[in-house]
């Protein structure tokens, strides 16, 4: 399986299917590229560290929204990926890309959708409202991505327990840890031995218990 990685940040999620491939949690699947659109994103480092092609592309070098958008698609495309995956992106996918991969595009979202999720929910935002709603249990999501916002076929979801005394960093770490970096690696490798599929919008996963 060949995979784009698409990233803003600091690339923990991309780290860890980094590092899953390496020891061999994900059979089967290579990273061909990471694309930012942010030039300061430290994911851009790590993958540079792992001698894979890191590239940027910027929406400040475009006058129109719709010329980054096409450049962005233009080099996703380029690498002829199996599959792309959103690690921390933070930037809306265009329609045109989601038709371009239909449902070979995948995101990760740090709530269990569809709580706190779509428009607005990034960065801290799901787990400020996590605490400020008093919710016990909040978690991650991997999700295909459809023209929507968080709105796509979910493929795996891992519950995190709230608390006392989380602060929104707090939460958002430990869902990270406990939620995001095991089961974006697991939904690859489920992608890669070809055990999932989607119908009338939902996932099906082959033998999975
Ligand atoms: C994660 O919380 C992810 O769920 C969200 O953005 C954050 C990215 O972190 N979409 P990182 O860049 O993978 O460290």
């Amino acid at each position: 399986l060949n995979l784009v990685v698409l990233v803003s940040g600091g690339g923990t999620n991309l780290q860890a299917v980094l590092d899953a491939i390496d020891s061999g949690k994900i059979r089967n699947a290579r990273v061909a590229a990471v694309i930012s659109n942010n030039p300061k994103a430290y994911a851009l480092e790590r993958a540079r560290k792992h001698g894979i092609e890191a590239v940027c592309v910027s929406p400040g070098r475009f006058s129109a929204r719709c010329d980054f958008e096409k450049a962005l698609l233009e080099k996703v495309k380029g690498y002829r990926p199996d599959l792309v995956v959103l690690a921390g992106c933070l930037v809306v996918i265009p329609p045109e890309m989601v038709e371009a991969f239909p449902n070979r595009i995948i995101n990760i979202h740090p709530s269990l959708i569809p709580s706190f999720c779509g428009t607005g929910f990034y960065g801290l935002k799901p787990h400020e409202a996590v605490l400020k709603r008093g919710c016990r249990v909040t978690g991650a999501t991997v999700h295909f991505v459809d023209a929507g916002t968080d709105s796509g076929p979910i493929i795996l979801q891992k519950a995190v327990y709230v608390q006392e005394g989380d602060t929104p960093e707090i939460l958002q770490r430990r869902v990270m840890e406990e939620a995001e970096w095991k089961i974006m690696p697991e939904a690859i490798n489920l992608i890669a031995e070809g055990r999932v599929s989607v119908e009338n919008g939902k996932v099906k996963i082959k033998d999975y218990t």
